[in-house]
């Protein structure tokens, strides 16, 4: 069994942070997204892992290396643009010959892990096995018309959805995948879809089997699904581990990771909450579902709700962040020099909601 995981595409949707910062590697609970990933591969006793990157993928390959930190023999398959998902399975046919693979997109991340999966791909002996979660906005998704228990057909972001599941971006395959990928044409928006490879075997006669995922699964292209995805991730931390300064002024209630070399002084922690290494937290309170990074200093300030990456300053901030997402080396002060006006200095796509 190998696996096939995507690291590429456009990450549009969460722009201003993919101008600097490959979607994948964007933390969630300070750790990149695309680790997940490689946990729940390494858990499910898989050791080969084609890595498919946006060209080159130095980013990746820096982030990454070998795999070896994981158990994971990694093999960089460049993708020169991004043509779509059955276009990743298409170009990476010689890395995986005539295994059964697992096609895992690296946006996804699911709790519990894939092996469950796996063992009822292998028990269906199908050609193809999906694994779908039932979901508000199923129009966003690839999504299955069921009867009986039976797949009848799969759509691609669908105006009129068929069911109120979506296929999430984790797929068993055995090597008929690549005779539906080697014969399906682009779309109208000119990518080769994965919804019609999918088509295309039910089409002629492969067994398509599923199951369905009945815990939480995120696919985190959009900002709110970061936001989400990081609430679900904290929420399952079970325990503290304080290795950090927290001074005898300052109360920390839940569950609460606070890194080394990190002082917080006089503040409120109330978690499900995680502080990075080297911060410095003073006069703040930091509420639930909030993830902080590494370096970064809250004087005087109240968040919740949030992710902060590295080396920010956020100083006196009179009104409650919530609900945000800040990028490395960030600064939100106030101003105490005249005029006392709003000043922003804010790169391309960003958003700024004021009260
Ligand atoms: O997450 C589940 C959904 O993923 C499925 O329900 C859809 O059927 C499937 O098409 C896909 O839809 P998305 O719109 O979410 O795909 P996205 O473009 O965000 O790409 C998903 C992952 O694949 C992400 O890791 C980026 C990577 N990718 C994408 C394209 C189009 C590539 O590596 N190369 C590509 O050409």
């Amino acid at each position: 069994m190998k696996a096939l995981l995507t690291t590429g595409g456009h990450g549009t949707r969460l722009r201003p942070l993919t101008h600097t910062l490959n979607k994948h590697l964007i933390p969630i609970a300070n750790k990149p997204i695309i680790h997940y990933a490689l946990e729940y591969l390494a858990e499910s006793g898989i050791n080969e892992v084609g890595v498919v990157t946006k060209d080159e993928g130095l980013d990746i390959k820096e982030a990454l290396g070998s795999g070896e930190q994981w158990g994971l023999n990694l093999t960089y398959i460049p993708q020169t643009s991004p043509r779509g998902l059955a276009d990743v399975v298409k170009i990476s046919e010689d890395f995986i010959g005539d295994s059964p693979f697992v096609f895992y997109l690296g946006d996804n991340i699911v709790v519990g892990g894939i092996k469950r999966f796996l063992d009822a791909f292998k028990k269906s002996e199908s050609n193809c096995h999906l694994v779908l979660s039932k979901v508000k906005e199923p129009q966003r998704f690839g999504v299955p018309e069921i009867r009986g228990d039976e797949i009848v057909c799969i759509e691609e972001k669908p105006d009129k959805p068929k069911s109120d599941f979506a296929v999430t971006g984790i797929y068993f395959y055995d090597k008929s995948i690549f005779e539906a990928v080697n014969s399906i044409k682009p779309s109208s928006r000119g990518e080769l879809e994965i919804s019609d490879a999918h088509q295309y075997l039910l089409d002629n006669g492969k067994k398509v089997t599923y199951s369905e995922i009945t815990g939480w699964w995120k696919d985190t292209g959009k900002p709110e699904d970061l936001l989400e995805a990081n609430r679900l991730v904290l929420d399952k931390m079970t325990e503290d581990e304080i290795l950090g300064d927290v001074s005898s002024d300052s109360e920390v209630v839940g569950t609460v990771k606070i890194g080394k070399n990190t002082i917080i002084k006089n503040s409120r922690i109330r978690g499900p909450v995680i502080i990075g290494e080297g911060c410095k937290i003073e006069k703040s309170f930091i509420g639930p579902y909030t993830s902080i990074h590494d370096g970064t200093s809250i004087y005087k300030s109240a968040l919740e709700f949030s992710i902060i990456l590295r080396n920010c300053n956020i100083s006196n901030v009179r009104q409650r962040m919530d609900g945000s997402i800040i990028g490395d080396s960030v600064e939100i002060v106030r101003r105490t020099e005249r005029p006392l006006t709003n000043r922003f200095m804010i790169a391309d796509h960003s958003r700024v909601e004021i009260v």
